[in-house]
């Protein structure tokens, strides 16, 4: 018999992965449908009126919900919604905002003091979580909370956060009828994890074949900023935390403003490159032609510059469906690099340093 390709290996699968986050992955489109019913008894305490703006409060993989609400709401939303990765609150907050602290843990330490901080504003409020200190202290101040199913690490739990997240904005008038795309997109989800699951083969699977692509190099993702800028930083934190590799994301059209004459230098970085692309086919179309434009610049300059492109008609579909697309690029990249996906060194020793 022949020996399985490196990333059709399910043996391989077993010894890097003991903590199953291909399974997680997996189960995004079930995380998005069960959120809804997630966030329903927080929603029974959450009285309805569009607040100014929506303002979450959270860190790694539970503020990307956010970023991903942010995107809806910049394309047909009624509010502005602002993400704040910090232990301060903004000082232009006032009590017509809604807050809500998420936290998977229930305790990162920027975002209880932002809960904190924030207590004697007397805004509407709302915590997502699966417990903790957060958890416990919203519920002492009579604030609702959505109760996350616990055992995952925050990250493989995007599914239920951006459900949760989109319930509640839709709810508040924020982002009217979010609630009633989340169907489609679980659907859309489904057919990435049908095309790019585990048991499908590396000669049929686009994952496993641009995580090939990636090895070995710091990887640029792109997104337009109406557009997937939101999962480009998706990707950038999966492929650094799952597959322990160097990524930073740009939007257009900014980076064509500043970061495309950087290309030159140093040549020894410039040569260990590569770019993803995320292009939506409803980018507007000054940015598609900057994104075609960029590809043969990059070409040119030795950096692999690789399209994704995002499937489906609607646009929250698009979103989540190329979010879930690159959760497995940067999985199968994580075996390609021979690294646990879910194992987190760096960011679990310095939460240890700083909790001594
Ligand atoms: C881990 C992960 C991290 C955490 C972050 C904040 O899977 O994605 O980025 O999300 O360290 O922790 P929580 O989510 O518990 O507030």
């Amino acid at each position: 018999m022949t020996k399985p390709r490196l990333l059709d290996d399910p043996r391989r699968r077993g010894r890097l992965d003991p903590q199953g986050m291909a399974a997680r992955i997996e189960g995004f489109p079930d995380q998005i449908r069960e959120g809804v019913s997630i966030a329903a008894p927080a929603l029974r305490k959450i009285s309805e009126g569009r607040p100014r703006r929506l303002v979450l409060f959270g860190m790694g993989g539970s503020a990307i919900a956010g970023d991903l609400l942010r995107a809806v709401t910049d394309r047909d939303g009624q509010a502005m919604v602002h993400v704040v990765r910090h232990y301060e609150p903004p000082a232009w907050l006032t009590r017509d905002d809604f807050l809500i602290f998420s936290s998977y843990s229930g305790e990162t330490e920027e975002t209880l003091g932002s809960f904190q901080a924030t207590r004697s504003l007397g805004a509407r409020a709302c915590v997502i979580a699966t417990g903790g200190t957060l958890a416990a202290g919203a519920e002492a101040a009579g604030i609702p909370v959505a109760l996350l199913p616990a055992g995952h690490p925050p990250r493989a739990a995007l599914g239920y956060s951006f459900s949760t997240l989109a319930s509640i904005a839709s709810h508040l008038g924020v982002a009217p009828g979010l609630s009633d795309r989340l169907p489609a997109a679980s659907r859309a989800v489904e057919g990435v994890v049908s095309g790019c699951g585990t048991a499908v083969l590396q000669s049929r699977n686009s994952a496993k074949k641009l995580a090939i692509r990636l090895a070995g190099r710091a990887v640029l993702v792109i997104g337009g900023e109406r557009g997937l800028a939101a999962v480009a930083v998706r990707w950038k934190g999966q492929l650094n935390e799952n597959a322990k590799q160097l990524a930073w994301a740009s939007t257009l059209p900014e980076m064509n403003h500043n970061e495309i004459d950087g290309f030159a230098g140093p040549k020894a970085a410039v040569g260990r490159l590569a770019a993803v692309l995320l292009r939506d086919p409803e980018d507007h179309p000054r940015i598609a032609t900057r994104f075609d434009w960029l590809a043969s610049y990059l070409k040119r300059r030795g950096v692999p510059a690789l399209p994704v492109w995002a499937e489906g008609d609607d646009s929250v579909s698009r979103l989540l469906g190329c979010a879930a697309f690159g959760d497995f690029v940067s999985y199968y990249l994580a075996l390609q690099n021979g690294v646990d996906p879910s194992a987190l060194p760096g960011v679990e020793a310095l939460k240890k340093a700083l909790r001594a």
